[in-house]
């Protein structure tokens, strides 16, 4: 289904590692949607290869970056300037890593050189890619910038770990480079708060299985899924959501909202 929302856009697309990464989804329908764009991911992911599938099946070309390098990132946005021909309209922030969490360290006994690099890979690289694309000038007016976020952020889960505080710190920067991004450029800043899915990111986290159903139960309208969440993000980078900025928008079927359901109340 094509509505043509993107037609003549140009964006990057962070952090499509396989088929079921929420970026290979957002991808997938950027290009349905009529825009071109860039793939990016970290030069370790680019080992697998599977982003050269999508990037044929896109027709888009995929530039290796770390977001966690200014020197990258640089080359990131001049060089998806000179691909795409012109100033960027969109971006989405994909990027979701901590190395507690992959070791199995517990919140409460981190190892605080791998909380900087959670921290580093999961949010502040959000604002590296913003300082980066603001200082060469790269976003077009009115350009969108989507980075996606978990409810950990507001409310404790407990497995979740120290991906919850770079979750809060990113929701934060969407709301502080938004606000300067915004007077300076009109280009808008905001994050997405999906439900539980599975993907390679969200399998880390442990007694996800249980947790998928346990949210699937506890959402009125169900969890969102991958591809849902992608039509999110093209409706945030098309021109019909040119006010919104600086949002925590909740992508989840009503969990965000609900208190208790009566099919958790079932189960006691
Ligand atoms: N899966 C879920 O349940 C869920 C729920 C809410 C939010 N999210 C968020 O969605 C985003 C995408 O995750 P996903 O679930 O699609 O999983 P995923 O594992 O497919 O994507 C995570 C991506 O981050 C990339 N990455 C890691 N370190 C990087 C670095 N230094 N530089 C550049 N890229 C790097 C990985 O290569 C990978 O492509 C993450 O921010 C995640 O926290 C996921």
């Amino acid at each position: 289904m094509s509505n043509n929302l993107l037609k003549g856009k140009r964006g990057i697309i962070f952090g499509a590692l396989n088929e079921m990464s929420i970026a290979w989804k957002v991808a997938e329908r950027a290009h349905e949607e009529g825009a071109q764009f860039v793939l990016t991911n970290a030069p370790i992911a680019m080992r697998m290869g599977e982003i050269n599938t999508l990037a044929e099946k896109t027709n888009s070309q995929v530039i290796p970056a770390d977001a966690t390098s200014i020197e990258d990132l640089t080359k990131l946005l001049t060089q998806s300037q000179e691909i795409l021909g012109g100033k960027i309209d969109f971006i989405l922030h994909s990027i979701g890593m901590s190395p507690n969490v992959r070791k199995k360290k517990e919140y409460t006994g981190l190892n605080y050189e791998w909380y900087k690099q959670t921290l580093d890979v999961s949010a502040i690289s959000l604002h590296k890619t913003l300082q980066v694309a603001k200082d060469l000038d790269a976003i077009n007016d009115w350009g969108s910038v989507v980075a996606l976020t978990y409810i950990a952020a507001q409310r404790i889960f407990p497995d979740y770990n120290d991906m919850a505080d770079a979750k809060s710190l990113l929701e934060s920067i969407t709301r502080s480079f938004g606000y300067h991004y915004g007077v300076s450029k009109k280009v808008r800043v905001n994050t997405i708060s999906q439900s539980p899915t599975v993907t390679t990111a969200g399998s880390g986290v442990s007694g996800f299985d249980k947790f998928i159903s346990y949210s699937e139960n506890m959402s009125p309208l169900g969890n969102a899924g991958a591809v849902d969440c992608a039509n999110y993000c093209i409706s945030m980078f098309s021109d019909l959501t040119k006010f919104v900025t600086m949002q925590n928008l909740f992508h989840d079927g009503g969990f965000s909202a609900t208190g208790v359901t009566t099919s958790v109340m079932d189960k006691f």
